[in-house]
């Protein structure tokens, strides 16, 4: 038996889908990403969301303000596609250095409610946007009341997604955290215009997490875990060394009060222990030699942006992640507070 690997050097990973929120929250959030990553795709779901290209700029400072000094870190920013988003905005996204547009379909999930309620209403934006070479990022939930939460995904495949392909086949589409084996076929299917994200949490956790001896609100995030075949397919999609499926924590921090609530808010926040999380995963399938790729070049390659050069280490190590963060007035609970990791990011 050869001895298991203890040490792993990787490229500068980048993340390809996060959310640090505004204001006093990005003190705490942004320097747990910048430790880790060169490079976060910054979803732009604020309240008012983000659809400007002056609005994006001015979110990218306010994000740079954030990171530590002495370390590199890139925010690539996206705006958020509305009903009347107009076509020539795409211009101006562009020499931003706008990087892509986030599709939330009205009401799906967090701050959504300025989403889009028919995608025929976005087409000469997104005509603009397949010439510009911006890419549409897609929240991939239909969100019809009918139709089961568990399945919403996989009826957005038919319902949205094929048909928005067939009318842009040179759109580059990030099929943004896939949860299901519909899903990661469907990418594997789609030619290489499509792309997926994958979360550490709906690599590490299959929906039971949720109701473990009680309901456990930080396991809630949309699109809500799924069953275990769902979370094998996805583990088998994330280490198959294809480059169509790449990592995307979707680190998405609420205070506590308003996760543990009535109605609490959906999102996890992984982001202090992003890496470690993923590796645990990896490990787990056997499969830590193809992680690099996953983390640190897929995402990349398919943006069009150079690769990182520098390096992270990380090596396995038991500890425990801080059981909360202090969060502007508020607290902010870690995924899986209380439990200890496996690897450690060296610094
Ligand atoms: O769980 C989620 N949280 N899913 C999303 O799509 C949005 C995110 C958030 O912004 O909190
Ligand atoms: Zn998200």
């Amino acid at each position: 038996m050869p001895s298991p690997i203890d040490t792993l050097t990787l490229t500068r990973p980048d993340d390809w889908h996060l959310h640090v929120r505004d204001g006093e929250a990005l003190t705490t959030v942004v320097p747990h990403t910048a430790a880790q990553f060169g490079r976060a795709v910054i979803m732009p779901n604020l309240k008012p969301p983000v659809t400007t290209a002056a609005q994006a700029l001015a979110y990218r400072d306010r994000i740079a303000a954030a990171v530590p000094p002495g370390i590199a870190f890139e925010p690539l920013m996206t705006l958020y596609l509305t009903d009347n988003l107009p076509a020539d905005e795409i211009a101006r996204a562009k020499d931003a250095g706008v990087v892509a547009l986030k599709l939330y379909p009205a009401g799906a999930t967090t701050n959504s409610d300025a989403g889009v309620t028919d995608l025929r209403k976005t087409y000469r934006t997104l005509e603009a946007m397949q010439r510009a070479g911006l890419l549409l990022l897609v929240h991939g939930e239909v969100t019809s009341p009918d139709i089961d939460l568990f399945d919403r995904e996989a009826v957005f495949i038919d319902q949205q997604l094929i048909p928005l392909r067939r009318d842009f086949p040179e759109l580059k589409i990030v099929f943004e955290h896939i949860t299901t084996r519909e899903a990661a076929q469907y990418v594997q299917s789609a030619g290489p215009f499509t792309a997926a994200t994958i979360t550490a949490h709906h690599l590490l956790y299959n929906r039971n997490a949720i109701f473990l001896g009680g309901v456990r609100p930080h396991f809630y995030c949309l699109p809500v875990l799924k069953r275990e075949l769902h979370r094998q397919a996805l583990v088998d999609a994330a280490t198959s060394g294809s480059p169509q499926f790449f990592l995307g924590t979707d680190s998405a921090p609420h205070p506590a009060h308003l996760k543990e609530h009535a109605s609490g808010c959906a999102g996890c926040y992984t982001a202090h222990a992003a890496m470690e999380l993923y590796a645990q995963a990896f490990d787990a399938a056997g499969a830590l030699d193809k992680l690099e790729g996953f983390a640190s070049f897929f995402g990349a390659d398919f943006y069009g942006l150079p690769r990182n050069s520098g390096r992270i280490t990380l090596r396995r190590e038991t500890w425990m992640p801080p059981a909360s963060f202090a969060f502007g007035a508020a607290e902010l609970k870690p995924l899986a507070s209380g439990e200890a990791l496996q690897w450690r990011l060296q610094t």
